[in-house]
């Protein structure tokens, strides 16, 4: 099973995947991995691991339609199994949902469908909630929403700051999207 990640930021939970690939836990080729913005940690350390990468820049196009565009024909290139946001901060529009309909998988901070959005950790702290957690699932055209594959549960503890929960939810979020993807290329095999 061939994929394609995509990344805004730090590219942890990316890195929990090339990893678990190098050490032969996980059964999958990473065939390159994307970012909307230059300079992010997530292409250094693809970069670091020999795997391939890009930038789609969403400021380098006119408007949004034409960097959707451009993202859909670059994924579109690599002919993969999946395309795995992994910490990928941009909503992505029609054209890659319907050219990845049903192969765009999503990995959220939070029990979704409760808390989606940009800040799933900071909205279930501030509404009080005693246990949050993680969700892989299959990415449709809105805002953390379509069909969910897995979740994992995680406890809110007393003295939890928005990154403390972060940190420990994405523990389990590495672990949960390792978990799904070895499902899915088992099942292909
Ligand atoms: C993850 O919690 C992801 O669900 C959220 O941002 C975090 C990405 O972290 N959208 P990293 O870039 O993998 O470290």
């Amino acid at each position: 099973m061939r994929i394609v990640a995509l990344v805004s930021g730090t590219g942890s939970n990316l890195q929990a995947v090339i990893d678990a690939v190098a050490a032969g836990r996980l059964d999958i080729e990473i065939a390159a991995v994307g970012a909307d913005r230059p300079g992010t940690k997530g292409l250094e350390r693809s970069a670091a691991a020999g795997i391939e990468t890009f930038e789609v820049n969403f400021k380098d196009y006119a408007d949004r339609g034409e960097w959707n565009h451009a993202l859909t024909a670059k994924c579109l290139s690599y002919e993969p199994d999946y395309v795995v946001s992994s910490g990928f901060m941009r909503i992505v529009g029609e054209e890659f949902i319907d050219a990845f309909d049903g192969t765009y998988l999503n990995t959220h901070p939070a029990l979704l469908p409760a808390f989606p959005g940009a800040h799933g950790v900071r909205d279930a702290l501030a509404y009080g909630v005693k246990i949050t957690g993680c969700t892989v699932h299959i990415a449709d055209a809105g805002v953390d929403t379509g069909p969910i594959l897995a979740q994992r549960a995680v406890e809110v503890l007393e003295d939890d700051t928005e990154d403390s929960l972060h940190e420990r939810i994405k523990v389990q979020e590495r672990e949960l999207l390792i978990e799904v993807l070895a499902e899915l290329a088992a099942r292909r095999a």
